[in-house]
């Protein structure tokens, strides 16, 4: 099976995924028959950028100069077609007022029976029934395993591995951001350096107020009521407060006692629906969630069938997300090869 790609972000996740893509290209065609070529790739700066004899992956990561004799189109559309796309891998910063231009973008790729995997939470969040009604009406896919706790299987382990499944509520700790700005914050850093620290790593989104004021975690909350608890959920309606407005000393206090900060988020079934909170909130030592330190995630469901489940992913790197990224695309490959 060859299949065209075509990148819409290359930032820290789109190179992470380009990297990750090339040094398996031997192992994904030995044990599934997959060749690829990446055939486009979009950013802001650089535009919509389409070779269907394909771009070199290797030059694109080096920087300047990759895209020097490739065509430039006006708008995903176009781009899509000239890129002769299969699969279009969507990686373009998180917005979390109304998840564009991602989600228009997705669906102009779904409505061209383009199958689409994505690590941006924001069309999920605003967009799920519509993209997932796309898709199943064009007989293609849509997989979005890294939009929550990057590469840790959490939906294809609820599709697959636990039918029948009803989650009755669900606590964690899913914004590996603030999780580390409060770490280095009780190793005495102040807020801005910790923020900035974050940025450098690649782990801070383009905007930090979505790490810093909880936008970030509500998203993935919000993510995961709508996929996993299959109920609509308005991102305006989860009680939402960040780690911005906590106090250095506190922190350091708090986790002096054994009983650190950390920003938990939320949701439960009552008679009235979903609720949903995200916000700080101290930890006892005992707590499973104390020991989540740096970018470690967690997340506990408390479910019908399995009283208890928890999914703890320990200190994830953008090869992490792109990992996911991966393993959607293979398991789109797996359906192609079914149908
Ligand atoms: N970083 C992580 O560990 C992580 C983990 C899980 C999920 N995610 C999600 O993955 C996505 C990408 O994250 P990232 O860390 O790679 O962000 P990033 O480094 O800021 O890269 C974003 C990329 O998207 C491009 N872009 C932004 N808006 C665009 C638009 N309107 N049209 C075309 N391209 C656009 C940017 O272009 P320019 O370079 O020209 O600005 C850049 O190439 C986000 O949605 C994020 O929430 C990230």
């Amino acid at each position: 099976m060859r299949l065209n790609l075509a990148f819409l972000g290359f930032g820290n996740v789109g190179r992470s995924v380009a990297r990750l893509m090339i040094d398996q290209s031997p192992a994904l065609r030995r044990d599934y028959g997959i060749e690829w070529a990446l055939t486009g790739i979009a950013t802001r700066r650089s535009g919509w950028v389409a070779d269907a004899r394909g771009i070199d992956g290797e030059s694109a990561l080096v920087g300047p100069g990759w895209n020097a004799g490739a065509e430039k189109h006006p708008d995903a559309a176009t781009w899509l077609a000239a890129a002769k796309a299969d699969v279009m891998f969507e990686m373009s910063s998180l917005d979390t007022s109304a998840g564009e231009p991602a989600l228009s973008n997705m669906c102009v790729a779904l409505e061209r029976g383009i199958h689409v995997v994505t690590a941006n939470k924001g069309p999920i969040v605003f967009g799920y029934q519509k993209l997932r009604d796309l898709a199943a009406s064009h007989n293609v896919s849509l997989r979005f395993e890294s939009t929550v706790m990057d590469g840790a299987p959490i939906f294809s382990l609820f599709r697959q591995s636990l039918p029948l499944v009803r989650i009755e509520r669900f606590e964690g700790i899913l914004n590996s951001t603030s999780n580390m700005i409060i770490g280095e914050i009780e190793q005495g850093s102040t807020m801005v350096d910790a923020i900035a620290r974050a940025q450098a790593l690649g782990l801070a989104e383009t905007d930090p107020a979505a790490d810093v004021d909880g936008f970030d975690a509500a998203v993935k909350v919000a993510a995961l009521v709508i996929v996993l608890m299959g109920t609509p959920i308005e991102l305006a309606k989860i009680e939402r407060q960040g780690i911005r407005d906590l106090n250095a000393a506190d922190i350091r206090a708090a986790r002096s006692a054994g009983t650190p900060y950390k920003l938990l988020c939320r949701a439960w079934r009552t008679e009235e629906g979903i609720h949903a909170t995200v916000g700080p909130e101290k930890v006892d030592a005992s707590s499973p969630f104390a020991q989540v330190n740096g970018t470690s995630s967690i997340v506990h469901f408390s479910t019908n069938m399995l009283p208890g489940l928890s999914i703890v992913e320990h200190e994830p790197t953008p090869l992490t997300t792109a990992y996911g990224m991966l393993v959607d695309f293979i398991d789109i490959t797996r359906s192609m090869a079914r149908s």
